[in-house]
Protein backbone atom coordinates (compact mmCIF):
# COMPACT_ATOMS: atom_id res chain seq x y z
CA UNK A 1 0.00 0.00 0.00
CA UNK A 2 1.73 3.49 -0.99
CA UNK A 3 0.32 6.94 -1.64
CA UNK A 4 0.94 10.37 -2.30
CA UNK A 5 2.46 12.18 0.46
CA UNK A 6 3.02 15.87 1.32
CA UNK A 7 5.90 17.35 3.14
CA UNK A 8 7.48 20.90 3.89
CA UNK A 9 11.21 21.05 4.38
CA UNK A 10 13.43 23.22 5.22
CA UNK A 11 15.72 24.41 2.79
CA UNK A 12 18.68 26.88 3.32
CA UNK A 13 21.86 27.67 5.14
CA UNK A 14 23.05 30.19 8.20
CA UNK A 15 22.04 32.92 6.04
CA UNK A 16 18.68 31.98 5.47
CA UNK A 17 16.15 29.77 4.04
CA UNK A 18 12.44 28.36 4.00
CA UNK A 19 10.58 26.09 4.04
CA UNK A 20 9.41 24.33 0.76
CA UNK A 21 7.13 21.31 -0.41
CA UNK A 22 7.12 18.30 -1.88
CA UNK A 23 5.04 15.49 -3.01
CA UNK A 24 6.82 12.23 -2.31
CA UNK A 25 6.23 8.32 -2.42
CA UNK A 26 4.98 6.80 0.99
CA UNK A 27 5.37 2.63 1.30
CA UNK A 28 3.94 0.88 4.34
CA UNK A 29 6.34 -0.09 7.17
CA UNK A 30 8.61 3.58 6.19
CA UNK A 31 9.70 6.13 8.60
CA UNK A 32 10.30 10.22 7.76
CA UNK A 33 14.16 9.02 6.94
CA UNK A 34 12.90 6.99 4.07
CA UNK A 35 11.27 9.33 2.93
CA UNK A 36 14.10 12.43 3.17
CA UNK A 37 16.92 9.58 1.37
CA UNK A 38 13.47 9.61 -1.78
CA UNK A 39 13.36 12.92 -1.67
CA UNK A 40 16.93 13.20 -2.58
CA UNK A 41 17.02 10.43 -4.58
CA UNK A 42 14.36 11.75 -6.87
CA UNK A 43 13.75 15.42 -6.40
CA UNK A 44 16.54 17.04 -4.75
CA UNK A 45 20.09 15.57 -4.46
CA UNK A 46 21.63 18.48 -2.76
CA UNK A 47 19.47 18.38 0.70
CA UNK A 48 21.72 18.03 3.47
CA UNK A 49 20.75 15.22 5.88
CA UNK A 50 22.98 14.11 8.42
CA UNK A 51 22.15 9.84 9.64
CA UNK A 52 24.43 6.96 9.98
CA UNK A 53 22.70 3.77 11.70
CA UNK A 54 18.85 4.05 10.81
CA UNK A 55 18.28 1.77 13.91
CA UNK A 56 17.72 4.45 16.43
CA UNK A 57 21.09 4.06 18.22
CA UNK A 58 23.82 6.65 16.70
CA UNK A 59 21.74 9.73 17.35
CA UNK A 60 22.82 11.64 14.10
CA UNK A 61 18.82 12.12 12.51
CA UNK A 62 17.53 14.37 14.87
CA UNK A 63 15.05 16.89 13.68
CA UNK A 64 11.92 18.52 14.23
CA UNK A 65 9.06 16.72 12.76
CA UNK A 66 5.79 18.82 12.96
CA UNK A 67 7.43 20.75 15.42
CA UNK A 68 8.91 18.21 17.76
CA UNK A 69 12.48 17.34 18.64
CA UNK A 70 12.54 13.32 16.99
CA UNK A 71 14.53 10.73 15.44
CA UNK A 72 13.86 10.28 11.54
CA UNK A 73 14.86 6.99 11.41
CA UNK A 74 12.18 6.12 14.25
CA UNK A 75 9.27 8.24 13.10
CA UNK A 76 6.91 5.75 11.60
CA UNK A 77 5.19 7.17 8.58
CA UNK A 78 2.06 5.31 10.02
CA UNK A 79 1.76 7.76 13.30
CA UNK A 80 0.34 11.01 10.29
CA UNK A 81 -2.33 10.94 8.30
CA UNK A 82 -2.65 10.15 4.37
CA UNK A 83 -4.16 13.63 3.88
CA UNK A 84 -1.31 15.38 6.97
CA UNK A 85 1.07 17.71 5.65
CA UNK A 86 4.44 16.52 7.34
CA UNK A 87 7.03 19.13 8.48
CA UNK A 88 10.70 18.62 8.44
CA UNK A 89 12.79 21.38 10.03
CA UNK A 90 16.58 21.30 11.48
CA UNK A 91 17.06 21.97 15.46
CA UNK A 92 16.14 25.03 16.05
CA UNK A 93 18.29 25.32 19.18
CA UNK A 94 21.50 24.80 17.19
CA UNK A 95 22.95 26.64 14.35
CA UNK A 96 21.86 25.33 10.17
CA UNK A 97 25.15 24.18 8.48
CA UNK A 98 22.68 23.51 5.75
CA UNK A 99 19.35 22.20 5.50
CA UNK A 100 18.32 19.86 7.77
CA UNK A 101 22.53 19.49 9.10
CA UNK A 102 23.10 21.63 12.14
CA UNK A 103 26.27 22.38 14.32
CA UNK A 104 26.04 20.85 17.59
CA UNK A 105 29.18 21.35 18.85
CA UNK A 106 27.92 23.16 21.56
CA UNK A 107 27.25 19.68 23.46
CA UNK A 108 30.83 18.56 22.75
CA UNK A 109 31.98 21.89 24.35
CA UNK A 110 29.88 21.38 27.38
CA UNK A 111 30.69 17.57 27.40
CA UNK A 112 34.46 18.63 27.76
CA UNK A 113 33.71 20.84 30.62
CA UNK A 114 32.80 17.78 32.75
CA UNK A 115 35.88 16.74 34.52
CA UNK A 116 35.85 12.92 34.06
CA UNK A 117 35.74 10.12 36.44
CA UNK A 118 37.56 10.91 39.36
CA UNK A 119 38.23 7.23 41.29
CA UNK A 120 40.41 7.02 44.67
CA UNK A 121 44.48 8.03 43.64
CA UNK A 122 45.45 4.44 45.47
CA UNK A 123 43.00 2.27 43.76
CA UNK A 124 44.78 1.22 40.53
CA UNK A 125 42.27 -0.16 37.27
CA UNK A 126 40.70 -3.11 37.39
CA UNK A 127 41.02 -3.01 41.38
CA UNK A 128 37.74 -1.82 41.49
CA UNK A 129 35.11 -3.47 42.89
CA UNK A 130 31.30 -2.67 42.74
CA UNK A 131 28.05 -3.94 43.76
CA UNK A 132 24.77 -3.97 40.74
CA UNK A 133 22.69 -2.07 43.27
CA UNK A 134 25.98 0.58 43.49
CA UNK A 135 25.47 1.14 39.49
CA UNK A 136 21.80 0.46 39.16
CA UNK A 137 20.85 4.23 38.96
CA UNK A 138 23.78 5.54 36.55
CA UNK A 139 23.28 2.16 34.23
CA UNK A 140 20.11 4.31 32.91
CA UNK A 141 22.15 7.27 32.11
CA UNK A 142 24.55 5.02 30.21
CA UNK A 143 21.68 4.33 27.39
CA UNK A 144 22.27 7.97 26.35
CA UNK A 145 22.68 7.77 22.58
CA UNK A 146 23.59 12.02 22.14
CA UNK A 147 21.24 12.91 20.18
CA UNK A 148 20.70 15.99 22.25
CA UNK A 149 17.01 16.60 21.22
CA UNK A 150 16.80 17.06 25.09
CA UNK A 151 19.08 19.61 24.22
CA UNK A 152 17.24 21.13 21.81
CA UNK A 153 14.02 21.03 23.27
CA UNK A 154 15.22 22.83 26.51
CA UNK A 155 13.81 26.32 27.01
CA UNK A 156 16.33 27.78 28.77
CA UNK A 157 18.55 27.61 25.69
CA UNK A 158 15.96 27.07 22.95
CA UNK A 159 14.16 30.55 24.23
CA UNK A 160 17.66 31.98 25.61
CA UNK A 161 20.27 32.32 23.40
CA UNK A 162 21.84 34.16 25.64
CA UNK A 163 21.74 31.49 28.44
CA UNK A 164 24.43 28.73 26.44
CA UNK A 165 26.83 30.36 27.89
CA UNK A 166 25.53 29.43 31.53
CA UNK A 167 24.05 26.35 31.22
CA UNK A 168 25.20 22.98 30.24
CA UNK A 169 21.44 21.67 29.20
CA UNK A 170 20.12 17.96 30.30
CA UNK A 171 22.61 15.60 29.04
CA UNK A 172 25.04 17.10 30.67
CA UNK A 173 23.62 17.72 34.14
CA UNK A 174 22.48 14.37 33.86
CA UNK A 175 25.91 13.37 33.28
CA UNK A 176 27.01 15.28 36.27
CA UNK A 177 24.66 13.51 38.52
CA UNK A 178 25.89 9.94 37.28
CA UNK A 179 29.06 10.75 38.22
CA UNK A 180 27.93 12.30 41.54
CA UNK A 181 25.81 8.98 42.12
CA UNK A 182 29.10 6.96 41.15
CA UNK A 183 30.13 5.40 44.73
CA UNK A 184 33.92 5.82 43.84
CA UNK A 185 33.58 9.11 42.45
CA UNK A 186 35.85 11.59 44.50
CA UNK A 187 35.22 15.14 42.91
CA UNK A 188 33.02 17.48 44.37
CA UNK A 189 30.50 18.10 41.61
CA UNK A 190 27.31 19.55 43.35
CA UNK A 191 28.85 23.24 43.68
CA UNK A 192 30.27 22.88 39.95
CA UNK A 193 26.75 21.87 38.87
CA UNK A 194 24.81 24.99 40.49
CA UNK A 195 27.48 27.29 39.97
CA UNK A 196 29.30 26.17 36.83
CA UNK A 197 26.72 24.47 34.68
CA UNK A 198 23.67 26.40 35.71
CA UNK A 199 21.09 23.82 37.32
CA UNK A 200 19.79 26.23 39.09
CA UNK A 201 17.80 27.44 35.61
CA UNK A 202 16.77 23.85 35.27
CA UNK A 203 12.94 24.44 36.60
CA UNK A 204 12.06 20.58 36.04
CA UNK A 205 9.47 21.03 32.55
CA UNK A 206 10.16 17.23 32.27
CA UNK A 207 10.59 18.33 28.24
CA UNK A 208 13.62 16.62 27.77
CA UNK A 209 12.31 13.38 29.16
CA UNK A 210 9.51 13.64 26.88
CA UNK A 211 11.42 13.94 24.12
CA UNK A 212 14.17 11.11 24.71
CA UNK A 213 14.09 8.17 22.41
CA UNK A 214 15.87 6.15 24.72
CA UNK A 215 12.83 6.42 27.74
CA UNK A 216 15.55 7.80 30.01
CA UNK A 217 13.95 9.43 32.94
CA UNK A 218 16.43 12.57 32.68
CA UNK A 219 14.56 14.89 35.15
CA UNK A 220 13.14 12.57 37.72
CA UNK A 221 16.09 10.47 37.90
CA UNK A 222 18.95 12.48 37.29
CA UNK A 223 18.00 16.29 37.86
CA UNK A 224 16.05 16.52 40.44
CA UNK A 225 18.07 14.06 42.45
CA UNK A 226 21.02 16.25 41.75
CA UNK A 227 19.13 19.49 42.39
CA UNK A 228 18.38 17.50 45.90
CA UNK A 229 22.45 16.66 46.20
CA UNK A 230 23.45 20.17 45.77
CA UNK A 231 20.77 21.11 48.44
CA UNK A 232 21.59 18.77 51.01
CA UNK A 233 25.34 19.77 50.25
CA UNK A 234 24.97 23.16 50.68
CA UNK A 235 22.60 23.56 53.61
CA UNK A 236 23.83 20.49 55.69
CA UNK A 237 24.88 21.81 59.29
CA UNK A 238 27.83 20.24 59.47
CA UNK A 239 28.63 20.90 56.11
CA UNK A 240 28.04 24.42 56.89
CA UNK A 241 29.96 24.61 60.20
CA UNK A 242 32.77 22.97 58.36
CA UNK A 243 33.17 25.83 56.09
CA UNK A 244 32.71 28.52 58.86
CA UNK A 245 35.78 26.42 61.04
CA UNK A 246 37.56 26.41 57.50
CA UNK A 247 37.21 30.06 56.94
CA UNK A 248 38.09 31.38 60.66
CA UNK A 249 41.09 29.04 60.10
CA UNK A 250 42.49 30.58 56.84
S1 LIG B 1 13.38 19.66 33.02
FE1 LIG B 1 15.05 21.15 33.12
S2 LIG B 1 16.56 20.40 31.65
FE2 LIG B 1 14.61 19.35 31.19
S3 LIG B 1 13.65 20.62 29.61
FE3 LIG B 1 12.86 21.33 31.59
S4 LIG B 1 14.22 23.01 32.19
FE4 LIG B 1 15.26 21.87 30.56
S1 LIG C 1 19.42 11.93 27.21
FE1 LIG C 1 18.02 11.10 25.67
S2 LIG C 1 17.40 12.90 24.46
FE2 LIG C 1 19.19 13.49 25.62
S3 LIG C 1 20.93 13.16 24.25
FE3 LIG C 1 20.68 11.29 25.49
S4 LIG C 1 19.35 9.96 24.32
FE4 LIG C 1 19.18 11.99 23.41
S1 LIG D 1 20.17 7.29 11.83
FE1 LIG D 1 21.07 6.70 13.74
S2 LIG D 1 19.62 7.35 15.21
FE2 LIG D 1 18.65 7.76 13.31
Amino acid sequence: MSYDGRFRVWRGDADGGDLADFTVEVNEGEVVLDIIHRLQATQAPDLAVRWNCKAGKCGSCSAEINGRPRLMCMTRMSTFEEGETVTVTPLRAFPVIRDLVTDVSFNYEKARAVPAFAPPADLAPGDYRMQQVDVERSQEFRKCIECFLCQDVCHVIRDHEDNKQAYAGPRFLMRIAELDMHPLDQADRRQAAQHEHGLGLCNITKCCTEVCPEHIKITDNALIPLKERVVDHSYDPLVWLGSKIRRRRD
